[in-house]
């Protein structure tokens, strides 16, 4: 069977979805690899390095996708992508199925079998295939290293003949996996680390990575977690509640990283316009939200700028994409792992057992239509949502 791996299109995209190293074990197991020329090149590997590892190098899409079966991607195929992948073909990438709804019915049309990897089921077996842990982890650390880059002071306390240097107080809200890795790199550079979340579990793990929890209402916590491990929207009152929480700890901050995402929604608006203007001359806000829309009511996708009263604010949509050799490289392990139980014992194909917990959580279009249970009921409940609102206001 060939797989082809195409060069990523999205502008600032620096990633690719196989290193040299998993093109060889792919090689190595009977798969023809046929990869985009220069698709590694912002990841620091070069075709020559694919080239040894036994990876085909070809000029454009359509010579990658001759004859593949499967066609692995970072990013979800655009609409121009779509119109040239063969029907019967597997496409495995992230696709951002929760908010592209668009893209998957133009895949379902075209014939596609799709694999959205993002929504990759939160259990032990699939720890190792899970592209949003292993992205998360590698931008919370890039995050702390660009807010120090941006700050003129220095992270830990340094004792020095000309006096004493104090440490930055580092405010992360949100300790997901990418609050986690935030929370320990900046413990290590020295910084005094406070951290928050709606999730009342992450309260230990701030503890034990020597940070301090702040808190902003237990009782309401309690019921912040779906069964999946992620963030619920919180009511109205949680956010007034934590405003006030929020505010007054920010003021004293050096630097303010958010990572408050829920899942299939616009990220919650954490820090107010309001919230930055009583900050430090000299501060920092890193939003790793803004591709979502943001935690920051300031930050602004893809810019690094100073407001009125001089703090920067740091709004980089791919922080993974900031560190992409690393990023690269964990993205093609899992994909490699997501795809090793399929293999059949003569190597060479697939043989997918579609009753797998993990291959019917991420797959995402089949035989011409969207099949996945949890888009399904998604687009239901967004269907509901729509009716209600009309129904409202027909009666106003
Ligand atoms: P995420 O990227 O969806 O969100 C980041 C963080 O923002 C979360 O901790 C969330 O609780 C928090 N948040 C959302 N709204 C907020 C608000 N209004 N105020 C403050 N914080 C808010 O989260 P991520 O990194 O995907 O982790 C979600 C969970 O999944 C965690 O419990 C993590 O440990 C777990 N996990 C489990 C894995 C497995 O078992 N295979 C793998 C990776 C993560």
């Amino acid at each position: 069977m060939k797989i082809a791996v195409l060069k990523e299109k999205l502008d600032g995209e620096t990633r690719v979805a196989i290193s040299p190293e998993v093109g060889k074990k792919l090689v190595n197991l009977g798969f023809e690899v046929s990869l985009e020329r220069g698709a590694g090149n912002g990841s620091s590997f070069t075709d020559t390095a694919y080239k040894e590892a036994g990876v085909k190098i070809v000029n454009d899409p359509p010579n990658a996708l001759k004859g593949a079966g499967v066609v692995l991607k970072v990013r979800g195929p655009d609409l121009a992508e779509i119109s040239e992948i063969p029907r019967n073909t597997i496409v495995i990438a992230n696709c951002n199925a929760l908010s592209n709804l668009k893209y998957l019915e133009a895949m379902a049309k075209a014939g596609i079998t799709a694999f959205a990897i993002e929504l990759m089921p939160r259990i032990t077996r699939a720890q190792s295939m899970d592209i949003l842990s292993s992205q998360s982890n590698l931008a919370g650390y890039k995050a702390i290293l660009d807010a120090a880059g941006e700050l003129g002071r220095a992270f830990p306390m340094m004792m020095t003949a000309a006096g004493t240097v104090a440490p930055a107080k580092v405010f992360i809200m949100g300790v997901g996996v990418a609050g986690l890795q935030a929370i320990a790199t900046a413990k290590r550079m020295g910084a005094i680390v406070t951290a928050t979340d709606v999730r009342p579990a992450t309260k230990e793990q701030v503890e034990s990575l020597g940070g301090k929890f702040l808190e902003v209402d237990t009782d309401m916590e309690k019921e912040a977690q779906t069964e999946g491990g992620y963030a619920k929207e919180m009511p109205p009152e949680y956010f007034e509640k934590q405003k006030n929480v929020v505010s007054e700890h920010i003021k004293t901050q050096d630097v303010v990283l958010t990572t408050a995402l829920i899942p299939g929604r616009v990220a919650p608006t954490l820090v107010t316009k309001k919230m930055v203007e009583t900050m430090r001359e000299g501060s920092v806000v890193v939003d790793l939200a803004v591709e979502a829309g943001g935690n920051c009511e300031l930050s602004k996708a893809n810019q690094v700028f100073r407001t009125g009263n001089g703090v920067t604010i740091i709004g980089h949509r791919n922080f993974p994409g900031r560190i992409a050799e690393d990023a690269s490289n964990l993205f093609a392990r899992n994909l490699l792992n997501f795809l090793s139980p399929h293999i059949s014992s003569e190597k060479n194909e697939l043989v997918i057992d579609w009753e797998d917990e993990i291959i019917k959580g991420t797959l995402v279009t089949k035989g011409g239509k969207v099949v996945n249970e949890m888009i399904l009921g998604m687009i239901k409940s967004k269907r509901s949502e729509k009716k209600n609102t009309k129904k409202a206001k027909d009666k106003d």
